[in-house]
C-alpha cells in the first residue's frame, strides 16, 4: 500500500510539473503563466476537480515512448467562478509545446461532454503549437473532434475561449466556433498560416503580431471580442464575464443583489441629445446611466464601433445591451456592426438573455465598398437575429431611426415587446433634407422654397408621434425615466412565451 501510495505521489508529482522545470521558467520569462496557475486565477480558491491527470499519449514514433508526461499536456476538470459550476481545459505548453495529441483531444473532449450533460459553460485555455507533430493523422482526428463537439455545444452552454499563446492552422477553428474569444496581447496569436508561409505564398512581410495578435483580431478582423493585457487580466475578465452569463440554454441568467433602485431617474439624460440633429453624442453615457451601478460588460469594444455591445443588469438580471453609435460614422449600420449586432441577438436568444436595443442610426451606410463587400446580406443578418429573437425584447429610440434601419433595430414589426421613443426621436424615411432633396427635386434652385419644405417635412416626421399613432411605439417617455420604464417592461417580460415554428433550422444569410 505504501508502494502504491509513494508512486500516485510520484505521478501527481511529475504531472504537476508538467515540462520541467526549465521549460516552466521559459514560460515565466515570456511573461505567460503556466496552465495550472492559470486555473489557480480563473476558479475559486480550492474549488478546481482535476480529471484525467494520468493520461498519456500513445505515441510510439519519434522516440516518443521515452517522452511521456502525465497529463499529456493539457489540465482538464471542472470548479466554480463565484460559486457557479464551469468546466475548464487548460494547454500546458511546457509539454511538446501544448501540442494537441489524440489523448489530448480526448481529455478536452471528455469535458465539453460533461459541461453539455449537465448544464454549465466550457472555458478553454489555449497555448499550443497546433497538432503534435509526431502523431499526424491522429491527432488530425482529435481536432476534428473537439470542432464537432464546440458546434454540438453551440447554444447549449456558453463556451469561452481564452487565447494565451500561439493558435495556429486549423487550431482556430475551436475558438472560432465558440461565443467569446479573449486574446493576450503581445504572447498571444491566431492565423491560419504563419508568416513565413504567407511571405512565400503572397510576398508579404508581415509579424505574428500584425497578423493575427490580440489587436488585430480585436480591432480589425473581429475574430477576438476582447485584446487583455496579460494573463492575469484575461483572466479576470473572464471570471467577469461568467458572472452574467447563464448556465445553459435551459436556464436563465444568473440574479446578483442589487442595490440601485430601479426607479433611479438621472435628470442628465434630458439633455444628452445635442439640439443639433447633426452633432453626435456618447451612447455609453446612457448605457452606464441605465445600468444598475454603471455596471457594462462590453463585447468587441475596438471592433465596428458605429455598434456598441454587450452586458448590463437591470434589478441584478443580466440584459443584453445594443446600441448605434452616434460619435463613431453617426452610428450607420455598416458590414462590421450588421455582423456584430447580428452574433450578439443570437447569443442573447440563445441563453435567455433580454434584450435593449438603444437607436439612433441614420440607416445603413452607403457606397461601393459596403455594397461589394455585401451589406446585402450582412444587414439581413441583424435584420434576421433580432427578427427570430424570442427573448423579451425592448427598445428604445433616442433620435434617428431612419430607413430600412428603423425596421431592423428591434422595431415593433419584429417582434419588439416594448418599444419607447425619447420626444427628441425622429421616426422616418430618411432625414428631412435628403427627402425634400429627393420628393422636390424641381424646387432644387429655390432656396426659400427648399428651406420651407424641409421644415415642413422635420415637423412632420422628425417626432415621435406619427409612430406613435400607429402603435409602432408603445409610449413616448422622459428620458430621465428610461431606466424606470425600461426595468418595469423587463420585469413584466420575465415570464414571456413566444415560440417560432418548428423547423430543423433557419438559414440565415451567412
Ligand atoms: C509537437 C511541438 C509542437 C507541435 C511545438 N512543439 N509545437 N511538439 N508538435 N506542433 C514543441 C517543440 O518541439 C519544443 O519542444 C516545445 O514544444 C516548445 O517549442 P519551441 O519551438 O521551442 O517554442 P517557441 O519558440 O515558443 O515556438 C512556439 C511555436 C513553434 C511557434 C508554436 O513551436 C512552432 O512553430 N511549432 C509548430 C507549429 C505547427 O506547425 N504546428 C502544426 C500546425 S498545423 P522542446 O522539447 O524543445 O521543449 C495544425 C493543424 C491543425 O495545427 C489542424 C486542425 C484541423
Amino acid at each position: 500500500m505504501q508502494d502504491i501510495i509513494r508512486q500516485l505521489e510520484e505521478k501527481r508529482a511529475a504531472a504537476e510539473l508538467g515540462g520541467g522545470q526549465a521549460r516552466i521558467d521559459a514560460q515565466h520569462a515570456k511573461g505567460k503563466l503556466t496552465a495550472r496557475e492559470r486555473l489557480q486565477l480563473l476558479l475559486d480558491e480550492g474549488s478546481f476537480e482535476e480529471w484525467d491527470m494520468f493520461v498519456e499519449h500513445r505515441c510510439h514514433d519519434f522516440d516518443m515512448d521515452a517522452q511521456r508526461v502525465p497529463g499529456d499536456g493539457v489540465v482538464t476538470g471542472y470548479g466554480t467562478i463565484n460559486g457557479r459550476l464551469v468546466f475548464v481545459f487548460s494547454q500546458d505548453f511546457t509539454v511538446f509545446g501544448g501540442s494537441l495529441s489524440e489523448t489530448h483531444a480526448e481529455k478536452i473532449c471528455k469535458v465539453m461532454e460533461h459541461a453539455m450533460r449537465v448544464g454549465a459553460p466550457l472555458i478553454g485555455l489555449n497555448d499550443s503549437g497546433g497538432a503534435r507533430i509526431q502523431e499526424g493523422v491522429a491527432s488530425l482526428g482529435g481536432y476534428a473532434d473537439v470542432f464537432q463537439k464546440n458546434v454540438l455545444a453551440s447554444g447549449v452552454v456558453p463556451q469561452l475561449s481564452v487565447i494565451m499563446g500561439p493558435c495556429a492552422g486549423g487550431a482556430v477553428y475551436s475558438p472560432a466556433i465558440t461565443d467569446f474569444v479573449f486574446m493576450v496581447k503581445d504572447s498571444s496569436y491566431m492565423f491560419l498560416t504563419g508568416p513565413e508561409v504567407v511571405k512565400t505564398v503572397t510576398h508579404e512581410e508581415v509579424t505574428a503580431e500584425q497578423l493575427g495578435g490580440a489587436i488585430t483580431h480585436s480591432t480589425r478582423s473581429g475574430v477576438a471580442d476582447l485584446a487583455l493585457e496579460n494573463d492575469v487580466e484575461a483572466l479576470l475578465t473572464t471570471r467577469r464575464l461568467v458572472n452574467f452569463l447563464p448556465a445553459n440554454n435551459r436556464s436563465k441568467p444568473p440574479v446578483w443583489p442589487c442595490e440601485d433602485p430601479a426607479t433611479r431617474e438621472e435628470t442628465s439624460l434630458d439633455t444628452l441629445v445635442p439640439e443639433d440633429p447633426a452633432k453626435p453624442y456618447d451612447i455609453k453615457e446612457l448605457i452606464l446611466k441605465l445600468a444598475d451601478e454603471g455596471d457594462f460588460f462590453e463585447i468587441q469594444p475596438s471592433y465596428a464601433q458605429n455598434m456598441v455591445v454587450g452586458f448590463i443588469r437591470m434589478e441584478g438580471s443580466t440584459v443584453g445591451v445594443v446600441a448605434n453609435q452616434p460619435m463613431v460614422l453617426a452610428g450607420c449600420l455598416d458590414i462590421g456592426a450588421s455582423i456584430k449586432g447580428a452574433r450578439f441577438v443570437r447569443f442573447c436568444d440563445a441563453f435567455n438573455i433580454p434584450l435593449l436595443t438603444l437607436v439612433d442610426v441614420p440607416g445603413f451606410m452607403p457606397g461601393t465598398a459596403q455594397e461589394y463587400g455585401g451589406i446585402i446580406k450582412h444587414g439581413a443578418k441583424l435584420l434576421y437575429a433580432y427578427a427570430e429573437a424570442t427573448v423579451p425584447k425592448v427598445t428604445v429610440i433616442t433620435r434617428k431611426a431612419y430607413g430600412g434601419a428603423y425596421d431592423v433595430m428591434s422595431s415593433k414589426h419584429l417582434r419588439g415587446d416594448v418599444n419607447f421613443a425619447w420626444p427628441s426621436a425622429e421616426i422616418a424615411v430618411m432625414g428631412p433634407k435628403g427627402a425634400v432633396e429627393i420628393i422636390f427635386r424641381k424646387d432644387a434652385g429655390d432656396p426659400a422654397k427648399i428651406a420651407a419644405r424641409t421644415e415642413e417635412y422635420r415637423a412632420k416626421f422628425a417626432n415621435p408621434f406619427i409612430a406613435g399613432s400607429r402603435g409602432f411605439l408603445d409610449d413616448v417617455i422622459m428620458p430621465r425615466q428610461t431606466r424606470a420604464r425600461v426595468c418595469r417592461s423587463l420585469s413584466m417580460l420575465r415570464e414571456k412565451e413566444l415560440k417560432n415554428p418548428w423547423r430543423k433550422h433557419g438559414n440565415i444569410p451567412l
